[in-house]
């Protein structure tokens, strides 16, 4: 079933806490906090693994529907090496940042940041940008996110080499979770959960 996402819109943002006292876009330039949102979206396995050998330890057709859906419009910063995992290179309909500390980096169909920061201030015009990966990337902007949405896979990977950072709970609530897991023709059962900055 095809999901609908509802972000929030500018009242509901007016009406909430201010955000950037609470996360370090306060000490960025005012380019950078025009962001009300800044959200992570990654699929994870209750160990927090997110990647082994250069690609995703699973496949979960309904989590890529969901990613497409959530990021469709909306710029997506990634790792160098999250973006030379992608089977078909920038993802259409989104603006594709890639942060890399290699200048003479030219991917087709992408921008570059040289820094997670670059990354922010590239996409200032934008009320909602991605993180999407990898695990330094999500490392690196777990602090500037506001949102995450998480596609908690219901299965440890112990051959996995990459891993999101822990979650600090006491800075989070769940905004939402679906009562339902969902599970693969394989029988891999996952769950989609949304987090939001406290
Ligand atoms: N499960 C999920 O939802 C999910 C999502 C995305 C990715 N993944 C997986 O995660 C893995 C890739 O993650 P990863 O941690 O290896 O790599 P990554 O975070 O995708 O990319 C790392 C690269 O980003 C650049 N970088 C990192 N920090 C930087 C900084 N502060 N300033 C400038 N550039 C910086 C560097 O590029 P240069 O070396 O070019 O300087 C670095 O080599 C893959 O297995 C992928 O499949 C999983």
């Amino acid at each position: 079933m095809e999901q609908t996402i509802a972000f929030p819109n500018d009242m509901e943002l007016m009406k909430e806490k201010d955000l950037t006292s609470l996360h370090p876009f306060s000490v960025f330039n005012s380019s950078t906090a025009r962001h009300p949102e800044v959200a992570i979206i990654v699929a994870m396995g209750e160990d927090r693994s997110i990647g082994k050998e250069g690609t995703m330890p699973w496949h979960i057709p309904a989590d890529l529907k969901r990613f497409k859906t959530l990021t469709m419009g909306h710029p997506v910063i990634m790792g160098r090496r999250t973006w030379l995992s992608l089977p078909s290179g920038a993802l259409p309909g989104r603006r594709n940042i890639v942060v890399t500390r290699d200048s003479g980096f030219c991917p087709e169909g992408a921008e570059t940041a040289a820094s997670p920061e670059a990354a922010l201030a590239l996409c200032a015009g934008d009320a909602f940008p991605f993180i999407i990966g990898g695990g330094e990337i999500y490392r690196a902007m777990l602090p500037y996110s506001t949102r995450i949405y998480l596609t908690q896979v219901e299965a440890s990977y112990p051959d996995a080499d990459t891993f999101f950072p822990e979650i600090d709970m006491n800075g989070w609530r769940e905004e939402k979770s679906d009562d339902a897991l969902g599970e693969t023709a394989a029988g891999l059962r996952y769950r989609f959960r949304t987090l939001r900055r406290i």
